[in-house]
């Protein structure tokens, strides 16, 4: 049977600025990726072109049926140089944000997707509780510049994500690399305090992107008051196993729900989600022996969408918006149904009255999966890398149609 979502749903696909539009030099990731020893599989080199392509790529969400794209402003494009805005570069997110509206699309902005100014890493990134204040000075420039042609905006990409990712630091990358090529960006910067998004101590990163978070909504609300601004939180469906349930507590709280009480005075809660943590007496364990796994190694788990939003609801009391949800695999028939049964779950807790205001999916395309290089491929789209030539896959069909009837037949 067929159901109906609820009218003006929001129906996107994800990507951020670094991951797709190409040769970001200025940003700290660049740099990490230049230098050696480096833990970056590939170069984001061109990535998708999309800083010069954006036309074509919105004409074809269109197309396919969605009307809205999430997408990031590059802050290392517009501050290349502390207090030094480019009124290019801010020009160009005014053109890119143009043929949003031309093509029928929503922009749903995120105003840090993971990358920051080279300068900004050098003095400490966002473990110098400086860099919270000069990103709300960014993001006032941006509201003050772009933000009459916004739809949502979304402050810091998973301000919680280095918090995350501590969770599998030296399962996934040994920290002595780590710390090997983060000393030859130090270098490479002239700093000995350099510290990027995701791969710094998380401890001291946590109170910052609080603040810079805090910082962005005034600087945001002082310049445009009616402009929907919310916090995005990498959540997971966190279950606990029997006895498991004081650690699970713990490393929810920790990783997640500390972020989530400090979202209040935001007017939506953005849900990203992948799969589910399930957690044990010791900590985290691996998935259950002959469960599908995804490409980032974690298990084909789509159900977290309604987890999570029941989760993020709860303690925040905002509407929910899915601002990213998919899967890294290289069998798209498996996508359709990753897709599908994350949507079945989203529905659950729409009949159960919770506020739900869209999905947008992660990504529109096949992109820079940051350290893993190209190698997931978590697109709707196939790329061409050669020839930047977009290959719609199956799923991109499903999910269109999905967003142009605005109705879904979720089996
Ligand atoms: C990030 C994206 C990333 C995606 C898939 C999210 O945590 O916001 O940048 O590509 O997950 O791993």
């Amino acid at each position: 049977m067929s159901y109906q979502f609820p009218d003006g749903f929001v129906w996107g696909t994800s990507t951020s600025a670094h991951q797709v539009e190409g040769n970001n030099t200025q940003s700290d990731y660049w740099l990490m990726e230049h230098v050696e020893p480096t833990i970056f599989a590939d170069l984001s080199g061109d990535a998708c072109d999309q800083y010069h392509r954006y036309e074509d790529d919105l004409a074809l969400l269109e197309q396919l049926g969605f009307n809205a794209y999430r997408f990031s402003v590059e802050w290392a494009r517009i501050e290349p140089e502390p207090g030094h805005f480019s009124q290019a570069a801010l020009d160009h997110y005014r053109r890119v944000l143009e043929a949003c509206h031309r093509h029928g699309l929503q922009p749903v902005v995120t105003y840090h997707h993971f990358t920051s100014p080279r300068w900004v890493a050098a003095a400490g990134g966002w473990e110098n509780m400086e860099t919270a204040a000069r990103f709300g000075e960014y993001a006032k420039r941006v509201t003050h510049d772009l933000g009459d042609l916004i739809g949502w905006v979304c402050t810091i990409n998973e301000l919680n994500i280095t918090a995350l990712i501590d969770e599998f630091k030296g399962t996934m990358i040994p920290a002595e690399a780590i710390d090997a090529m983060l000393a030859a960006a130090a270098r490479a910067s002239g700093s000995d305090r350099f510290s990027a998004l995701l791969l710094g101590d998380s401890a001291a990163i946590e109170p910052v992107v609080i603040a810079g978070h805090h910082a962005a909504m005034q600087a945001i609300k002082s310049v445009r008051t009616d402009l929907p601004v919310g916090m995005t939180v990498a959540m997971s469906d966190y279950q606990a196993l029997p006895g498991g349930e004081a650690m699970m507590q713990a490393k929810r709280e920790k990783i997640q729900d500390v972020y989530l009480r400090e979202a209040g005075d935001g007017d939506f809660i953005g849900v990203q989600c992948y799969s589910r943590s399930r957690y044990g007496p010791e900590g985290m364990l691996p998935p259950e022996e002959g469960v599908e796994v995804t490409q980032m190694g974690y298990e084909f788990w789509p159900e977290c969408v309604g987890a999570c939003i029941r989760d993020a609801v709860e303690l925040t009391g905002l509407p929910a918006l899915i601002t990213e949800n998919g899967i890294g695999t290289d069998d798209d028939t498996r996508r359709t149904e990753y897709l599908r049964r994350a949507l079945a779950s989203l529905k659950e807790c729409l009949d159960d009255g919770l506020d739900v205001r869209g999905y947008c999916q992660w990504s529109l395309l096949d992109n820079f999966e940051w350290m893993l290089g190209y190698r997931p491929t978590f697109g709707i789209v196939a790329v061409d890398r050669a020839t930047q030539v977009r290959t719609p896959k199956p799923s991109a069909a499903w999910l269109g149609e999905v967003a142009r009837s605005n109705t879904a037949d979720l089996g």
